[in-house]
């Protein structure tokens, strides 16, 4: 008789708990409803001419200025890398936090905000309040590589932006003067593997760069072409013109080729980072890449390609997290 009251006791009590407590699939699905995945159709039914409008912008700034190209993926890596795709990077300093502009990465260097502004400005009046200034980067990366004859890649829409810049998290990006194993950690920390960010490197293959980013290499690297060193010497010299540019490519800067590899073959990186690829005792596996990539345009632009649609899909927020904001340089004011 004990024994029965006991049973009906333990079965009434988990009966009660089976109906108290959230079935897994149940709580699966709710914490898939507060952040869902990025999507190829995202923007289908809310600003089918979301892509268009962007596109539209950076075709014209890259036709006015073809380095817009290089600025704008180089913003896009920038972004993901500090505290994943969220905007992060396009809010200004405000009295109260310092924002991302204004790091060593980034200060005097990052450029090409105009362009997101023109193109998120431009969204606002197509479909105001719905496309969010990360996946506007996103696509403007994209477009400004497409612009100057590299591949596209299929992008994942739906990002939200952040409410707060992460400026100490600037550390996390590779500086120009990085070793392979440095590079190689920065990297993996992003869940990248050596070979996508051989890859992505090649993003070197246009752009500039200030000769405060490579004086410490033309000076003193035995691992540099030196007919090509004393060139670079003559632009920038041992003190003052910080800001002086020089190509990263310097047999197509605006074109986004095969050549960066080619350069490093014949030790003409422009960064430390760079040659670090090549001939610096990288080992087999980067060198047999790098030469592959300096052979074989396609094979680069299909890696590149992958690694850029990965990239572009690190940690973003999604769903109810963060916000769209209106204007990309600041947070939405709080609504009373
Ligand atoms: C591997 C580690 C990397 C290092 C150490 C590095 C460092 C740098 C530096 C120092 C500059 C010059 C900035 C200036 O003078 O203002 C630069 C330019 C650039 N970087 Fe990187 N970068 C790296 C990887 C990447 C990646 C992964 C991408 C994109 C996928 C990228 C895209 C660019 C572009 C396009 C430029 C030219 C920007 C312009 O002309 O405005 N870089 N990089």
């Amino acid at each position: 008789m004990e024994n029965r009251a006991l049973f009906f006791a333990a079965t009434t009590f988990s009966l009660l708990l089976l109906l108290l407590l959230p079935h897994p699939s149940t709580a699966a699905s709710a914490t898939a409803a507060a952040s869902p995945p990025l999507s190829s159709t995202f923007y289908h039914a809310t600003c089918p001419r979301a892509t268009s409008v962007i596109r539209a912008v950076v075709q014209r700034a890259v036709a006015g200025e073809p380095r817009l190209g290089a600025s704008l993926l180089r913003m896009h890596f920038h972004d993901c890398f500090v505290q994943g795709c969220d905007g992060s990077v396009l809010l200004d300093d405000t009295g109260a936090v310092e924002g991302e502009k204004g790091t060593p990465p980034n200060k005097n260097s990052l450029r090409g905000f105009q362009v997101v502004d023109a193109a998120k400005s431009e969204l606002e009046h197509v479909c105001p309040g719905v496309v969010s200034c990360a996946d506007t980067l996103a696509v403007a990366a994209r477009e400004g590589v497409v612009a100057v004859g590299g591949p596209s890649w299929d992008l994942l829409l739906g990002r939200r932006d952040s409410l707060a810049p992460n400026a100490s998290a600037t550390i996390e990006l590779p500086g120009p003067d990085s070793p392979l194993a440095g590079l190689r950690e920065m990297f993996a920390a992003k869940g990248f593997t050596e070979a996508e960010m051989v890859a992505l490197s090649g993003a070197h293959t246009i752009g500039r760069s200030s000769c405060r980013f490579f004086r410490g290499r033309i000076y003193n690297d035995a691992n540099m072409d030196r007919e090509y060193a004393a060139r670079l010497q003559t632009a920038c010299p041992p003190v003052g013109g910080d800001l002086t540019v020089a190509p990263l490519d310097p047999r197509s800067p605006d074109m986004f080729d095969n050549a960066y590899y080619g350069n490093l073959v014949e030790r003409k990186g422009l960064f430390r980072s760079d040659q670090a690829l090549f001939g610096g005792g990288g080992g087999n596996a980067v060198e047999e890449q790098v030469l592959r990539y300096s052979r074989n345009l396609s094979a680069f632009e299909a890696d590149f390609a992958a690694a850029m649609q990965k990239m572009s899909a690190l940690s973003p927020l999604t769903g109810g997290q963060g916000e769209v904001r209106v204007n990309c340089r600041r947070v939405n004011p709080a609504v009373e």
